[in-house]
């Protein structure tokens, strides 16, 4: 085979070699291969010394030619490689502006959550200090100090979770009182206390009542605190959480901290005070308990009752929220089902 016809095969081989070549890898091989210095074509001119003088510039012309040919074709092939390889890129990371976007869900907070926090913003606006109690309570703090000693009957109303025979679950915030009393400076002026947060009692859970639950206690103590002042308080409380149509009606009752003590009703929600089945036909709901706090809870606590007195009242944001969106199972607040919870997600 002349040289000639051997450089004619080695452009046919190579050109559908580069043809056929489908990445980048393989073109930069098939370079090394036919136009390295160990390659063929390279072979081929080693070869020339043998030729005469005339064939010679011939050959080497056409060497030079079909180097030239396969080197344009080489290049023509890597970026056609790589504009394909470009192309797939943008294809796959492709984003398609024109679709909806993807909601993140977003929690809020539980709606007993939201009732503490509407009124602990309206009793801050009077003055008051909001204050954390312990739910791990001392026997003492939870009943002694509150006129309740060992042996008292209304004990059996509050039955609880007992860590020690002294240590327990607080039944009630108003195991906050006597603490907050006997750490208060009444030179600095009143004592004003909010302090909101869960109890718990010996309860067979049913539909309105829970072994767990939510109580705010109110605290207030200072020379001229009258039983009006008390109803003025519960009533901006009804009127903020309800609306103004409701109204405050107090009925007498029996606390061992308070005297007298009463216990609050508010216009039934679900009649306007008319009567119906959800206020067993009497026009009014029972919301919480309250009085003026016991010369003896004061006494206990150092001051002397007959310079200082007040009112404190204790009530229920489950049961507020149950009148509020007429839920009727206070289990459900705390059964944690979204579909429940997130029909209170306040908009905006
Ligand atoms: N602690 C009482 C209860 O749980 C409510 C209450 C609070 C009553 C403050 C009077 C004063 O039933």
């Amino acid at each position: 085979m002349s040289l000639q016809d051997r450089l004619t095969e080695l452009r046919d081989q190579g050109l559908a070699d580069i043809k056929s070549a489908d990445v980048l890898n393989k073109v930069n091989q098939i370079k090394v291969d036919l136009l390295g210095k160990k390659g063929p074509i390279t072979e081929v001119l080693r070869g020339m010394r043998d030729l005469t003088p005339e064939e010679r510039p011939k050959v080497g012309a056409y060497a030079n030619e079909i180097r030239d040919h396969l080197q344009n074709a080489i290049d023509h092939r890597r970026s056609e490689l790589e504009e394909a390889a470009v192309n797939a890129q943008l294809a796959a990371e492709k984003l398609d502006v024109t679709l909806p976007g993807r909601t993140v869900p977003q929690g809020q907070p539980h709606v007993i959550t939201q009732i503490i926090t509407e009124l602990e913003d309206l009793f801050i606006g009077m003055g008051y200090e909001i204050e954390d109690g312990d739910e791990v309570e001392e026997d003492y703090y939870n009943f002694e100090r509150l006129n309740l000693p060992k042996d008292h009957p209304a004990r059996d109303m509050q039955d609880t979770f007992y860590i020690t025979k002294e240590v327990l679950l607080r039944t009630q915030t108003s195991a906050d009182q006597p603490r907050a009393l006997e750490s208060h400076d009444f030179s600095k002026g009143p004592l004003k206390v909010l302090t909101p947060g869960r109890v718990y009692r010996r309860d067979t859970d049913d539909a309105t009542h829970s072994h767990q639950f939510h109580q705010i206690e109110g605290l207030v103590v200072d020379k001229h605190i009258t039983m009006a002042d008390l109803k003025g308080t519960l009533t901006l409380v009804a009127n903020t959480l309800f609306g103004d149509q409701f109204d405050v009606r107090l009925r007498p009752s029996y606390f061992p901290f308070t005297e007298p003590s009463v216990e609050a009703d508010v216009t039934c929600f679900n009649c306007n005070g008319k009567g119906c089945a959800v206020c067993k036909q009497t026009g009014w709901i029972e919301v919480l308990g309250a009085g003026m706090v016991h010369p003896r809870v004061l006494e206990m606590s150092g001051i002397d009752p007959e310079v200082y007195g007040g009112f404190a009242f204790g009530l229920g944001p489950d049961r507020f929220a149950m009148l509020k969106y007429g839920v009727d199972d206070i289990r459900n607040f705390y059964l944690n089902d979204v579909r429940f919870l997130s029909q209170f997600y306040k908009k905006g």
